[in-house]
């Protein structure tokens, strides 16, 4: 199923968009619960313009860790498959994205955005252990967006079977998000301006995991590039077009233009 924005969801109602602002985007990746307050003010600028304008009108936002996150969670040695059951590493990466989030929302309600938080912790769960697939219930998140609000998800500690609890990333969120709500359009924004080639020029449009495995091998930036591999993937299998894409693409995306690397 392809949505071209005219025709419903499950409920009825418009599909969403579903955006992800990564950590890198929003925090200063080097300095532990720093924001980047600038590329913040200016990423919500650009959601309440499109908010406004009515370019979008149902919109999930995720946001990533960044400086907040990583930093507890690889202190204490926990991952999306290494779980801890020490209740106060929980509180610990819980509390610094809960910290994260509020300074989101709070400059998102700044410009009239009805944004409201949902945490994944207090949700999700890995019934199949450490690594396996992520349970999200999304009855809370559409019921906020029937009623007029914009969730506002994050990067979070999750429970998981027989490993206590591990680290659930924004990227996860938004491939549940945007399947389970039918999204019709999902943009993943981060400080890299698409997916790059190998000689580190944005690719336009992606159609198969294949055609872009070499370069995205050959990138000399390991960590962008073995989280770029991952994310094409699971943005292939989404039916809605996603789009990767930096700062500058952000308004163009809200907006139903192309932006970054549109995958689909
Ligand atoms: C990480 O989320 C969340 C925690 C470490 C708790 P992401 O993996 O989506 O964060 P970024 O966008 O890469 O910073």
């Amino acid at each position: 199923m392809t949505n071209d924005g005219l025709d419903s969801g499950s409920d009825g109602a418009a599909p969403p968009v579903v955006l992800k602002l990564g950590g890198s985007l929003i925090t200063e990746k080097d300095r532990p619960e720093t924001l980047d307050d600038e590329r913040l003010a200016a990423a919500c600028d650009a959601i309440a313009d499109a908010l406004a304008d009515g370019t979008v009108d149902r919109l999930v936002v995720v946001h990533g860790g960044g400086s907040f996150g990583h930093h507890h969670a690889s202190e204490h040695g926990v991952s999306t498959s290494a779980g801890t059951r020490d209740p106060a590493a929980v509180a610990d990466v819980h509390g610094a994205m809960t910290t994260l989030n509020r300074a989101v929302l709070d400059r998102l309600r700044d410009r009239d955005v009805s944004a409201v938080p949902v945490h994944p912790l207090s949700l999700a769960a890995r019934p199949d252990g450490a690594g396996g697939d992520l349970d999200l219930p999304l009855s809370s998140t559409s019921t906020l967006l029937g009623e007029g609000f914009v969730p506002v998800l994050h990067g979070d500690g999750v429970a998981t079977a027989g490993a206590g609890v591990t680290v659930v990333s924004g990227d996860e969120l938004v491939v549940e998000l945007a399947a389970g709500l039918g999204a019709r359009r999902v943009g993943v924004c981060s400080i890299v301006p698409g997916v790059l080639d190998a000689g580190g020029e944005v690719i336009p449009a992606v159609d198969s995991f294949d055609a872009v495995a070499d370069a995205l091998g050959a990138s000399d930036a390991t960590d962008v590039s073995g989280g770029m591999a991952a994310k094409v993937r699971e943005l292939l299998a989404l039916d809605a077009p996603a789009y990767v894409f930096g700062a500058d693409g952000l308004g163009p995306f809200l907006r139903g233009e192309d932006a970054g690397t549109r995958v689909d």
